[in-house]
Formats: structure tokens, C-alpha cells, sequence
């Protein structure tokens, strides 16, 4: 059902809104553009797209991901794409959606789930949102850290099951953050990564994912780091995916051959990473379900980032933060 964007309330401009033979909503003379929203968003969010007054909304109003049949059919003739980094934008669903699509709007600052060349080609405009998840990220950074080295998830367990005996000296013991170094991969090149590996602690994740740096946390970086070294990535939120940055494969060795000490992953290939994933079954691996931006504030600042992005683009006006393909 195509929900019309008018002020919640106003009746009267409701009933002005009428239905053109072109089988698009018309408000008074104007002509409302059609929006497709993916995902079941933001209250706030939905109601600013909803009360622009310049467009017809329709909304796949579900928690789970709208289904792609469903989809390629609820974006045939829209102006406006608002979609979530699960949805492929692809030719397919370009052409399924037919020219009229100018502006897509991500609620993400990855965008791998777009097709660059297909949306250049066709001259979408394309809004994303960085910067809005970029504290959520560092504090789940700090968190998964504490969790991996302070051994948080083992802890919990052990109380759950019955482990928790009498108290031992040197049961549970991690390493503490007082006087450690933490190595940021992705900071530029202030320190070698061999440098880097040898001296952190605590080594975390923060690089796109582009040729250079696909596979680059791999065994020979593991193999320079200490035995003791904790290794994190939530790099996901801050770039272009993702966990590819990290081979999984040497991560797995590194952890069972006591190469390094723990791992932390918000991220990981693919997503979700299968339940029977050998990283799984290791101790001192924590695996999180991708939720650094997961605050409520935050995902509520991503999504009506994104319908001002939207709303921007449908007005040929310049997008708050607009994707330079
Ligand atoms: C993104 O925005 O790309 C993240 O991975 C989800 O917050």
C-alpha cells in the first residue's frame, strides 16, 4: 500500500491527494515522488520521510529483510530507494525500478551492497551515513576488547554451568589494560605493521577493505605478534566492509597454535558466520552478530540521516552526506 507523505493529522490534504491515471499520487498539482522504503526503520525516521509532504511512501514494515521477488516488484516506478546494507542493489533491481529511480539512500556507511557501475551509469545519486556510528564503534571497541581479554564470555559461562568452584588464584585470569599498547592497524603508516605487531598488546582493526588491504591481518602478521596479543576488528562500521580484511583461516591457527592470545570479531565472512564455524568453538574467541552502531540513538541518527539524504536528492538539493561513486 502506497502510504501517502503528508503530515499525520491533516486530513484535509489527505483527501486532496488524488490518484493521477499515471497511476502516480498527486498532491494538489504536484506530483508526490514514489518511495520504497526496505525495512522496518525508526519511528522518527518514517514519520519525517512520511511528513515531507513530497512523496508516497511505501514501506516493507518487517524486521526481516523484504523478499527479493517482493522487492524487485515494490520498486517498479519509484523516484526514491531508502535500503539497508542486506538489500543487493544490483541491475536487476535498477532495471526492476526503471528510470525514474534518481536518488538512493543507504542506512550504512558500507556500501558493497551497491553496484557502482550500474548506478554511474544511470546517473543515481547516492546518500550514505558516516560519522553518526563512528563513537558507537569505539565504544564497542573498548568493549569487545575488555570482553576478549578480560575473558568476560568464559567468565559468564563458568558461573552459568557450574564451573564456578572455590576462588584459585589464577583461574580466569586475562590481561588488564593498565600500561598495555594498543596498535591500530589502519591509522596510516605512523608505525611499520611488522613494528606495530611486535610491540601491541592489544592490536584492533580500523581499515577499508580495498585490494591492499583484503586478506592483509593474515599469518605473517600473527606470527609477529605476541603470544599474549589480543586481536580485535570492528571495523565494520566504520568502512566498506569488512571481515576480509582478516584471513579467518590463519586467525583459526593462530588461536589454536597460541601464535596470539584472543580474538575479538564484530565482523566476519561471511554473515552471518555459520554456527558450526570452527571460531566458534574457541575459547578465546569472542564473536559478536555485527552491533557496534547498535545503540538506539545511533541507529536512530543513521536512519534519519538517511531520509534527509533521501528527501535532499528527490529536491535536487546538495545530500547531507552524499556517496561520491
Ligand atoms: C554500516 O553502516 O556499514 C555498518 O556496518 C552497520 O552499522
Amino acid at each position: 500500500m502506497w502510504l501517502r507523505g503528508l503530515s499525520r493529522g491533516i486530513l484535509t490534504e489527505l483527501n486532496r491527494a488524488v490518484t493521477s491515471k499515471a497511476g502516480h499520487t498527486m498532491q494538489g498539482n504536484r506530483q508526490l515522488a514514489r518511495v520504497y522504503v526496505t525495512r522496518r526503520i525508526p519511528r522518527e525516521a518514517l514519520r519525517l520521510l512520511q511528513d515531507s509532504g513530497i512523496c508516497d511512501v511505501k514501506h516493507w514494515d518487517s524486521d526481516d529483510p523484504v523478499p527479493r521477488t517482493e522487492l524487485l516488484k515494490g520498486v517498479a516506478g519509484i523516484d526514491g530507494l531508502y535500503c539497508l546494507l542486506t538489500e543487493k542493489i544490483d541491475k536487476e533491481l535498477l532495471d526492476a525500478a526503471g528510470p525514474k529511480l534518481k536518488v538512493i539512500s543507504t542506512m550504512s556507511v558500507g556500501f558493497d551492497h551497491l553496484s557502482p557501475e550500474e548506478i554511474k551509469k544511470r546517473g543515481i545519486r547516492v546518500g550514505y551515513t558516516p560519522d553518526v556510528l563512528t563513537n558507537a564503534t569505539a565504544e564497542l571497541t573498548v568493549a569487545l576488547l575488555l570482553a576478549t581479554a578480560r575473558r568476560l564470555m568464559e567468565a559468564v559461562a563458568e558461573a552459568k554451568n557450574g564451573g564456578w568452584g572455590t576462588w584459585k588464584p589464577m583461574w580466569l585470569c586475562g590481561n588488564g589494560l593498565s600500561d598495555s599498547t594498543v596498535g591500530i592497524v589502519g591509522l596510516g603508516r605512523i608505525v611499520p605493521l611488522d613494528k606495530l605487531a611486535e610491540q601491541s598488546d592489544f592490536v584492533t582493526v580500523h581499515c577499508a577493505l580495498t585490494p591492499e588491504t583484503n586478506g592483509l591481518c593474515n599469518k605473517d602478521l600473527f606470527s609477529k605478534m605476541k603470544k599474549t596479543a589480543v586481536f580485535i576488528n570492528t571495523s565494520s562500521c566504520l568502512f566498506l566492509h569488512r571481515g576480509a580484511v582478516v584471513n579467518q583461516n590463519d586467525l583459526y591457527q593462530a588461536l589454536t597454535t597460541g601464535q596470539i592470545g584472543s580474538a575479538g570479531l564484530d565482523v566476519t565472512v561471511p554473515e552471518p558466520l555459520p554456527t558450526d564455524h570452527p571460531l566458534f568453538a574457541l575459547k578465546n574467541c569472542v564473536i559478536l552478530p555485527h552491533v557496534a552502531s547498535a545503540t538506539i540513538a545511533t541507529r536512530t541518527a543513521m536512519a534519519v540521516l538517511t531520509v534527509n539524504n533521501l528527501l535532499a536528492g528527490l529536491k535536487d538539493e546538495p545530500m547531507p552526506k552524499e556517496l561520491t561513486l
